[in-house]
C-alpha cells in the first residue's frame, strides 16, 4: 500500500477549537430564548417515534434560528416551534446553492443527563465553512448556545434506547432574495432535531462499498474541505451507481490521479493492518475533516496505536485486502458512527472483508464515551441539560 505521508498538523485548528473551555449549557441558552409551542407532539406521538427510530425522517416541536444581514450582523436569536420556512423564491440559497451544515447528536446518559460530543469542533468546522461559502461566521458561543436551547427545550425528544441519540442537524442559508451572483447580504441559520437510530437500517451492519470511477466528489481548490450541500448533491448520481451495483455507499478517488481513496460520500475511512497499524486518507484539502475521524486518532494514538495519515493506493489496498496485510476496513462519521466495510466494488473488481476486533473496540470505545460509559479522558463530552 503506497503510504506518501504529508505534513498533518499534530493538532489541526478544529481540534484546537474544541479544546476551548465552554460556559455552561445553562448560561449560554439564554443566547436563543424558548417561545414554546402551542401544538408540540403528545407524549403518546412522541413515544411512537422514539418507539420506532430510523434516520432523520421524525423531528422534534422547536428549531432554533438566528437571522442575519450585511448592515447589522446577526439578531433575532431565537428557539422558535418546528414549522416550515418562508423564504422568497428568489432566495440565493434556492439558485446559487449558497449553504452549508453541521452534524452533532445529543446522547442520553443513563442518570438521565443530556450530553454532546465536542461541540466546539462543529463550531469550528462550520465557521470554516461559511468562510469558503461566503457566508458569515457565526461564533462559536452562538452555536453551541442554538443547540444547548433546543435540546433543553425538546430534552423529551432524546431517546434512551441503546445506541439511539438526538441528531441535531444546525445549517444556514443564503436567504437574500436577488438574483446576481454574489454572495448573499441575508442569510438564516437553523438549527433542527431528528431522534434517530443506526444510520444504514435497523442495527449496526457492514456495508459493501461502491468505489465510483465515473465521478469526483471533489476537486483540488473546491469545496471538497468545506461541509456544504453542494458537495453532497454532487455525490448522488455516483451514490445512484453504488446502488445499481447492490451497495450501500459509494467511496470516491480523488479528482488529479484517480488512484487514492478519498472519503465515501458523507464519511471518512480507516483502513487497518494485519500488523496493527491503522492508516486513513490525509486531509489533502478535498476531504472533510470529520469530528469522529479527529477523535479516533486520538484514541488509537492514546493506545499506542501507529495511525497515519496517507495516500491510500487503491491498487495497492486491493491488493493487500487480498493478501491479508489489511484486515478490516471502516467508515466513521457522526451519523454513521463507526461501521464495517463487507466489500470493496468496482467496476472490475471485488474484495470482501471481515467486521473485526479493531473496527468494534473503536466502536465500544467511542460510544462508550458518548453515552458515559467509559470515562471521558479526552474532556470531549459537553452536558447540555
Ligand atoms: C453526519 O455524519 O453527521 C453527516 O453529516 C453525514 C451525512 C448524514 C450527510
Amino acid at each position: 500500500m503506497s503510504a506518501n505521508h504529508a505534513a498533518t498538523p499534530e493538532v489541526s485548528a478544529l481540534a484546537q477549537a474544541a479544546a476551548q473551555p465552554l460556559a455552561p449549557a445553562a448560561e449560554l441558552a439564554k443566547r436563543f430564548p424558548l417561545s414554546a409551542s402551542d401544538h408540540r407532539a403528545s407524549d403518546t406521538q412522541r413515544q411512537q417515534a422514539l418507539d420506532e427510530l430510523r434516520f432523520g425522517t421524525v423531528f422534534s416541536d422547536h428549531m432554533a434560528h438566528a437571522h442575519w444581514s450585511y448592515e447589522a450582523g446577526w439578531s433575532q436569536r431565537e428557539v422558535v416551534p418546528f414549522a416550515p420556512l418562508t423564504l422568497s423564491p428568489a432566495a440565493a440559497v434556492f439558485h446559487y446553492g449558497q449553504e452549508v451544515f453541521e452534524g452533532i447528536k445529543a446522547y442520553r446518559h443513563e442518570d438521565g443527563s443530556i450530553w454532546t460530543f465536542r461541540p466546539g469542533y462543529n463550531a469550528a468546522r462550520l465557521a470554516a465553512s461559511c468562510r469558503r461559502l461566503c457566508l458569515p461566521e457565526l461564533e462559536h458561543e452562538d452555536f453551541v448556545a442554538s443547540i444547548a436551547s433546543l435540546v433543553r427545550a425538546d430534552n423529551q425528544w432524546v431517546p434512551s434506547k441503546p445506541g439511539s441519540s438526538l441528531y441535531l442537524r444546525p445549517f444556514m442559508i443564503a436567504s437574500e432574495a436577488f438574483l446576481g451572483v454574489r454572495s448573499s447580504h441575508e442569510a438564516d441559520y437553523y438549527v433542527i432535531a431528528s431522534p434517530v437510530g443506526p444510520y444504514f437500517g435497523d442495527k449496526v451492519q457492514a456495508v459493501d462499498i461502491w468505489v465510483t470511477t465515473s465521478y469526483h466528489r471533489a476537486g483540488v481548490g473546491g469545496t471538497g474541505a468545506a461541509k456544504c450541500g453542494g458537495n453532497y448533491a454532487a455525490s448522488l448520481i455516483a451514490q445512484e451507481e453504488a446502488y445499481a451495483n447492490g451497495c450501500k455507499q459509494v467511496c470516491f478517488l480523488d479528482d488529479v490521479t484517480a488512484s487514492h481513496i478519498e472519503e465515501l460520500g458523507g464519511m471518512n475511512v480507516f483502513v487497518v493492518r494485519a500488523d496493527g497499524s491503522v492508516v486513513t486518507p490525509r486531509l489533502s484539502g478535498t476531504i472533510l475533516e470529520g469530528c469522529t475521524r479527529s477523535a479516533i486518532i486520538e484514541l488509537l494514538k492514546s493506545e499506542g496505536t501507529s495511525v497515519s495519515e496517507a495516500d491510500l493506493t487503491l491498487s495497492a489496498l486491493l491488493d493487500d485486502v487480498r493478501s491479508g496485510k489489511v484486515t478490516e476496513i471502516f467508515a466513521c462519521g457522526t451519523a454513521a458512527v463507526v461501521t464495517p466495510i463487507g466489500a470493496l466494488k468496482g467496476k472490475d473488481f471485488e474484495v470482501r472483508l471481515e467486521a473485526g476486533p479493531v473496527t468494534s473496540h473503536i466502536h465500544q470505545r467511542l460510544t462508550g464515551i458518548q453515552f458515559g460509559k467509559v470515562e471521558d479522558e479526552f474532556g470531549w463530552m459537553y452536558r447540555l441539560a
